[in-house]
Protein backbone atom coordinates (compact mmCIF):
# COMPACT_ATOMS: atom_id res chain seq x y z
CA UNK A 1 0.00 0.00 0.00
CA UNK A 2 1.61 3.36 -1.41
CA UNK A 3 -0.40 6.29 -0.63
CA UNK A 4 -0.53 9.12 -3.46
CA UNK A 5 -0.63 12.35 -2.62
CA UNK A 6 -1.67 14.99 -5.98
CA UNK A 7 -2.19 18.69 -5.39
CA UNK A 8 -4.77 20.31 -7.73
CA UNK A 9 -3.17 22.65 -9.86
CA UNK A 10 -6.83 24.21 -10.11
CA UNK A 11 -6.13 26.06 -6.37
CA UNK A 12 -3.10 27.53 -7.27
CA UNK A 13 -2.28 30.59 -8.32
CA UNK A 14 -2.36 30.98 -11.93
CA UNK A 15 -0.39 34.18 -12.05
CA UNK A 16 2.58 32.59 -10.67
CA UNK A 17 2.77 28.86 -12.33
CA UNK A 18 5.52 28.23 -12.18
CA UNK A 19 6.29 29.24 -8.51
CA UNK A 20 3.34 27.18 -7.64
CA UNK A 21 4.44 24.09 -9.13
CA UNK A 22 8.21 24.14 -7.34
CA UNK A 23 5.60 24.49 -4.02
CA UNK A 24 4.10 21.39 -5.11
CA UNK A 25 7.42 19.38 -5.62
CA UNK A 26 9.01 20.74 -2.40
CA UNK A 27 6.40 19.89 -0.35
CA UNK A 28 6.86 15.95 -1.30
CA UNK A 29 3.40 15.91 -3.50
CA UNK A 30 3.68 12.57 -5.52
CA UNK A 31 1.45 13.60 -8.50
CA UNK A 32 0.22 17.00 -10.42
CA UNK A 33 -3.41 16.52 -10.95
CA UNK A 34 -4.30 18.79 -13.41
CA UNK A 35 -8.49 19.35 -14.00
CA UNK A 36 -9.04 20.42 -17.85
CA UNK A 37 -12.56 21.15 -18.59
CA UNK A 38 -14.30 22.21 -21.90
CA UNK A 39 -17.83 23.89 -20.38
CA UNK A 40 -19.83 21.51 -22.22
CA UNK A 41 -19.16 18.48 -20.12
CA UNK A 42 -19.04 20.60 -16.91
CA UNK A 43 -20.35 24.19 -16.44
CA UNK A 44 -16.71 25.34 -16.22
CA UNK A 45 -13.65 26.38 -18.13
CA UNK A 46 -10.30 25.94 -16.87
CA UNK A 47 -7.06 25.05 -18.80
CA UNK A 48 -5.88 22.59 -22.07
CA UNK A 49 -2.43 21.87 -23.64
CA UNK A 50 -1.42 25.33 -24.14
CA UNK A 51 -0.98 25.38 -19.78
CA UNK A 52 -0.32 21.70 -19.45
CA UNK A 53 2.65 21.42 -22.29
CA UNK A 54 5.04 23.95 -20.62
CA UNK A 55 3.96 22.49 -17.24
CA UNK A 56 5.18 19.26 -18.73
CA UNK A 57 8.41 20.18 -19.33
CA UNK A 58 9.48 22.32 -16.17
CA UNK A 59 8.33 19.44 -13.36
CA UNK A 60 9.21 16.57 -12.27
CA UNK A 61 6.11 15.90 -11.17
CA UNK A 62 3.83 12.85 -13.04
CA UNK A 63 0.71 14.58 -14.75
CA UNK A 64 -2.22 13.05 -13.39
CA UNK A 65 -4.40 14.97 -15.61
CA UNK A 66 -8.14 14.64 -14.79
CA UNK A 67 -10.43 15.09 -18.08
CA UNK A 68 -13.87 16.79 -17.63
CA UNK A 69 -14.51 17.00 -21.58
CA UNK A 70 -16.86 15.38 -24.11
CA UNK A 71 -14.56 13.61 -26.71
CA UNK A 72 -11.45 12.68 -24.31
CA UNK A 73 -10.72 10.06 -26.69
CA UNK A 74 -9.55 13.09 -29.40
CA UNK A 75 -6.78 14.41 -27.01
CA UNK A 76 -4.94 11.48 -26.10
CA UNK A 77 -2.34 11.16 -28.55
CA UNK A 78 -1.14 14.99 -27.30
CA UNK A 79 -1.21 13.91 -23.73
CA UNK A 80 0.90 11.10 -24.59
CA UNK A 81 3.10 13.13 -26.93
CA UNK A 82 3.96 15.68 -23.67
CA UNK A 83 4.40 12.82 -21.69
CA UNK A 84 1.41 12.66 -18.79
CA UNK A 85 1.31 10.12 -16.42
CA UNK A 86 -2.01 9.40 -16.10
CA UNK A 87 -5.49 10.00 -18.16
CA UNK A 88 -8.79 10.03 -16.32
CA UNK A 89 -11.97 10.12 -18.35
CA UNK A 90 -15.77 10.33 -16.96
CA UNK A 91 -17.50 6.90 -17.06
CA UNK A 92 -20.16 9.02 -18.83
CA UNK A 93 -18.49 11.14 -21.23
CA UNK A 94 -18.71 8.39 -23.99
CA UNK A 95 -20.50 5.04 -24.82
CA UNK A 96 -18.96 1.81 -22.80
CA UNK A 97 -17.59 0.67 -25.99
CA UNK A 98 -15.37 4.16 -26.76
CA UNK A 99 -14.43 3.89 -23.15
CA UNK A 100 -13.14 1.13 -23.41
CA UNK A 101 -10.83 1.61 -26.26
CA UNK A 102 -9.62 4.95 -25.04
CA UNK A 103 -8.56 3.24 -22.04
CA UNK A 104 -6.94 0.36 -24.31
CA UNK A 105 -5.17 3.43 -25.86
CA UNK A 106 -4.54 5.37 -22.67
CA UNK A 107 -2.42 2.27 -21.72
CA UNK A 108 -0.99 1.51 -25.46
CA UNK A 109 0.72 5.20 -25.50
CA UNK A 110 2.40 3.85 -22.42
CA UNK A 111 0.00 6.06 -20.10
CA UNK A 112 -1.93 4.95 -16.78
CA UNK A 113 -5.99 4.67 -17.46
CA UNK A 114 -8.41 5.60 -15.24
CA UNK A 115 -12.01 6.02 -15.07
CA UNK A 116 -14.25 8.75 -12.99
CA UNK A 117 -17.65 8.06 -11.41
CA UNK A 118 -19.37 11.98 -10.61
CA UNK A 119 -21.20 11.41 -7.53
CA UNK A 120 -24.76 10.04 -9.88
CA UNK A 121 -22.96 6.97 -11.29
CA UNK A 122 -23.17 3.76 -9.85
CA UNK A 123 -20.25 1.63 -9.09
CA UNK A 124 -21.68 -0.92 -11.27
CA UNK A 125 -20.92 1.36 -14.15
CA UNK A 126 -17.43 0.39 -13.84
CA UNK A 127 -18.15 -3.38 -14.64
CA UNK A 128 -16.60 -3.57 -17.90
CA UNK A 129 -13.81 -1.39 -17.10
CA UNK A 130 -11.88 -3.07 -14.37
CA UNK A 131 -9.05 -5.59 -16.07
CA UNK A 132 -8.56 -1.84 -18.26
CA UNK A 133 -7.83 0.31 -15.80
CA UNK A 134 -5.00 1.73 -13.25
CA UNK A 135 -7.19 3.59 -11.57
CA UNK A 136 -10.62 4.82 -10.42
CA UNK A 137 -11.67 8.36 -9.29
CA UNK A 138 -14.40 8.61 -7.22
CA UNK A 139 -15.62 12.45 -7.43
CA UNK A 140 -16.27 13.37 -3.72
CA UNK A 141 -17.88 16.72 -5.28
CA UNK A 142 -19.99 17.48 -8.40
CA UNK A 143 -17.05 17.96 -11.40
CA UNK A 144 -16.47 21.59 -12.11
CA UNK A 145 -15.45 23.50 -9.14
CA UNK A 146 -12.43 23.63 -6.01
CA UNK A 147 -13.54 24.55 -2.91
CA UNK A 148 -17.00 22.43 -2.72
CA UNK A 149 -18.07 20.56 0.17
CA UNK A 150 -16.89 16.92 0.66
CA UNK A 151 -19.72 14.11 0.23
CA UNK A 152 -19.43 12.07 2.83
CA UNK A 153 -22.21 9.68 1.36
CA UNK A 154 -20.05 8.59 -1.29
CA UNK A 155 -17.83 6.35 1.09
CA UNK A 156 -20.01 3.63 0.36
CA UNK A 157 -19.08 3.49 -3.13
CA UNK A 158 -15.55 4.13 -2.32
CA UNK A 159 -15.39 0.87 -0.39
CA UNK A 160 -17.67 -0.98 -2.94
CA UNK A 161 -15.25 -0.22 -6.08
CA UNK A 162 -12.06 -1.01 -3.37
CA UNK A 163 -14.00 -4.58 -3.40
CA UNK A 164 -14.61 -4.68 -6.87
CA UNK A 165 -11.21 -3.96 -7.85
CA UNK A 166 -9.48 -6.12 -5.24
CA UNK A 167 -10.86 -9.32 -7.18
CA UNK A 168 -9.98 -8.50 -10.55
CA UNK A 169 -7.72 -5.74 -10.51
CA UNK A 170 -5.83 -5.17 -6.50
CA UNK A 171 -2.99 -3.25 -7.99
CA UNK A 172 -5.44 0.00 -9.19
CA UNK A 173 -5.51 2.75 -7.41
CA UNK A 174 -8.89 4.48 -5.45
CA UNK A 175 -8.93 8.15 -5.72
CA UNK A 176 -11.04 10.51 -4.37
CA UNK A 177 -11.20 14.09 -5.47
CA UNK A 178 -12.94 17.49 -4.00
CA UNK A 179 -12.85 18.89 -0.36
CA UNK A 180 -10.44 16.16 0.58
CA UNK A 181 -8.85 17.86 3.76
CA UNK A 182 -7.99 17.89 7.41
CA UNK A 183 -11.89 16.72 8.27
CA UNK A 184 -12.04 14.77 5.50
CA UNK A 185 -9.18 12.89 4.62
CA UNK A 186 -8.85 9.79 7.14
CA UNK A 187 -12.98 9.32 6.16
CA UNK A 188 -11.99 8.25 2.41
CA UNK A 189 -8.69 6.25 3.25
CA UNK A 190 -10.92 4.38 5.94
CA UNK A 191 -12.99 3.65 3.11
CA UNK A 192 -10.57 2.33 0.47
CA UNK A 193 -8.87 5.18 -1.23
CA UNK A 194 -5.44 5.12 -1.51
CA UNK A 195 -5.16 8.53 -3.68
CA UNK A 196 -5.96 11.98 -2.78
CA UNK A 197 -6.24 14.79 -5.37
CA UNK A 198 -6.41 17.97 -2.86
CA UNK A 199 -6.80 21.14 -4.54
CA UNK A 200 -7.51 23.90 -1.77
CA UNK A 201 -6.43 22.32 1.64
CA UNK A 202 -2.95 21.96 -0.29
CA UNK A 203 -2.43 25.24 -2.45
CA UNK A 204 -3.88 27.47 0.05
CA UNK A 205 -2.64 26.34 3.18
CA UNK A 206 0.07 28.38 4.63
CA UNK A 207 3.10 25.64 4.97
CA UNK A 208 2.32 23.19 1.57
CA UNK A 209 5.27 20.72 3.00
CA UNK A 210 3.32 20.32 6.28
CA UNK A 211 -0.02 19.70 4.87
CA UNK A 212 1.07 16.96 2.61
CA UNK A 213 3.38 15.34 5.15
CA UNK A 214 0.23 15.45 7.21
CA UNK A 215 -2.46 14.17 5.23
CA UNK A 216 0.22 11.55 3.80
CA UNK A 217 0.53 9.91 7.49
CA UNK A 218 -3.53 10.45 8.69
CA UNK A 219 -4.12 8.12 5.39
CA UNK A 220 -2.20 5.63 5.82
CA UNK A 221 -2.89 5.35 8.97
CA UNK A 222 -6.55 5.28 8.43
CA UNK A 223 -6.11 3.02 5.67
CA UNK A 224 -4.03 0.68 7.50
CA UNK A 225 -6.68 1.07 10.74
CA UNK A 226 -9.52 0.25 8.97
CA UNK A 227 -8.65 -2.04 6.16
CA UNK A 228 -5.74 -4.53 7.49
CA UNK A 229 -6.22 -6.75 10.46
CA UNK A 230 -4.06 -6.09 13.22
CA UNK A 231 -1.91 -8.51 14.57
C1 LIG B 1 -13.28 19.48 -9.31
C2 LIG B 1 -11.89 19.04 -9.61
C3 LIG B 1 -10.97 18.94 -8.44
C4 LIG B 1 -10.73 20.21 -7.67
C5 LIG B 1 -10.57 19.80 -6.22
O1 LIG B 1 -14.07 19.24 -10.41
O2 LIG B 1 -11.91 17.75 -10.23
O3 LIG B 1 -9.74 18.32 -8.80
O4 LIG B 1 -9.59 20.91 -8.08
O5 LIG B 1 -10.49 20.92 -5.44
P1 LIG B 1 -10.72 20.90 -3.87
O6 LIG B 1 -9.69 19.98 -3.26
O7 LIG B 1 -10.55 22.32 -3.49
O8 LIG B 1 -12.12 20.38 -3.64
ZN1 LIG C 1 -9.98 16.74 -10.54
Amino acid sequence: MEIKIAPSLLASDFLHLEQEIRRAEDAGADWLHCDVMDGVYVPNISFGFAVLEPISKMTRLPLDVHMMTICPDKYIDKLASIGTASVTVHSNAMDPERTALTLRSVREAGMRAAVALSPKRPAEELAPFLPLIDMVLVMTVEPGFGGQKFMADMMPKVTEVRKMLDHINPAAYVQVDGGIGTNTIEAAAGAGADAFVIGTASFRSDDMKEAVSRFRSSAEESYRRDREPSV
